[in-house]
């Protein structure tokens, strides 16, 4: 989420005058210390803490209240309403959609706020990852392995790919599946009351607008079609770069074209 923040987030958020702030999954805080750039904001932020202790770390700053521990646990605790939510926490489908719904629920996204999801594109758009796996219901997870992600593939590489050392579902796409597929399953059952557009870059920024009350459909519009043009760019940009990333990995292991196994497979996207 931290690459989005100066480029999109706070602008965003200074164009319709957004305050309040709630960032679920913070990690070090390097996006919240971006956000806490933009001038008068509030933020809560909830995270377990499992990478930095963020309450010593902002302790001595008011405008941020950390809620330590899980989203699903600290959102049913939160009060009053937020002009903005950004949801970059853990990566899968039970996560996401019960977050959205908890939101929903409790009425803590004001009319005419937005949702920023990271992560709706690859790899986890379409695939889950869980930090916690324990924490995630048997009938929601899927099978997992701490093995890499190659783009273009749906089963994971024992041999290579991205981000191995976590545990990430061991196929793509289907049910239930991934931080895109848990947006567009809250959207069946609320999909006038919002609008969702993404900008395909850097594992995808999910905007996710709530309709009624919206201050400026012009600023809305506008941004709108800064995602569009982004998108041209961005898309291009990612198809080099899944190209070169699949090609060095696979030099990387010493892969032959000679080698039928699907692992050794160099995948032009
Ligand atoms: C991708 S990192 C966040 C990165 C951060 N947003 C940034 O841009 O710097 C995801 C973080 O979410 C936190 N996390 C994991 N499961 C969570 C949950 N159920 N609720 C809230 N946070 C969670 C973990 O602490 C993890 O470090």
């Amino acid at each position: 989420m931290k690459y989005w923040i100066n480029k999109v987030v706070n602008r965003y958020c200074k164009d319709f005058g957004y305050k309040s702030l709630c960032e679920i999954g913070a990690s070090l805080g390097g996006a919240t210390d971006k956000l806490l750039e933009a001038h008068g904001i509030e933020l809560t932020v909830i995270d377990p803490c499992l990478d930095a202790d963020l309450c010593a770390k902002y302790s001595t700053d008011k405008r941020i209240t950390i809620c330590r521990g899980l989203s699903l646990a600290m959102i049913p605790k939160l009060s009053g309403t937020f002009d903005c939510i950004l949801i970059d926490g853990d990566h899968n489908w039970y996560t996401v959609f019960n977050e959205l719904t908890e939101i929903e629920g409790r009425g803590l996204l004001r009319n005419g706020g937005t949702i920023f999801f990271h992560d709706v594109g690859w790899p986890y758009g379409r695939r889950d990852l869980y930090y916690q796996p324990d924490t995630i219901p048997d009938a929601f997870r899927h099978a997992y392995a701490r093995n890499g992600i190659v783009y273009g593939r749906s089963e994971l590489s024992s041999n290579g790919g991205q981000n191995s050392e976590v545990c990430n579902a061991k196929m793509e796409g289907g049910e239930k599946n991934g931080v895109l597929t848990a947006i567009e399953d809250f959207l069946e059952r609320a999909r006038d009351e919002y609008v969702l557009f993404c900008f395909n870059d850097e594992c995808g920024l999910g905007v996710l607008v709530r309709k009624n009350g919206i201050k400026s459909r012009m600023t809305l519009a506008k941004w709108r079609f800064l995602c569009a043009i982004w998108n041209i760019f961005g898309g291009f940009k990612n198809a080099i770069k899944h190209r070169f990333t699949n090609v060095y990995d696979a030099i990387r292991r010493g892969v032959t074209k000679a080698e039928p196994n699907p692992e050794n497979t160099i995948l032009i996207p």
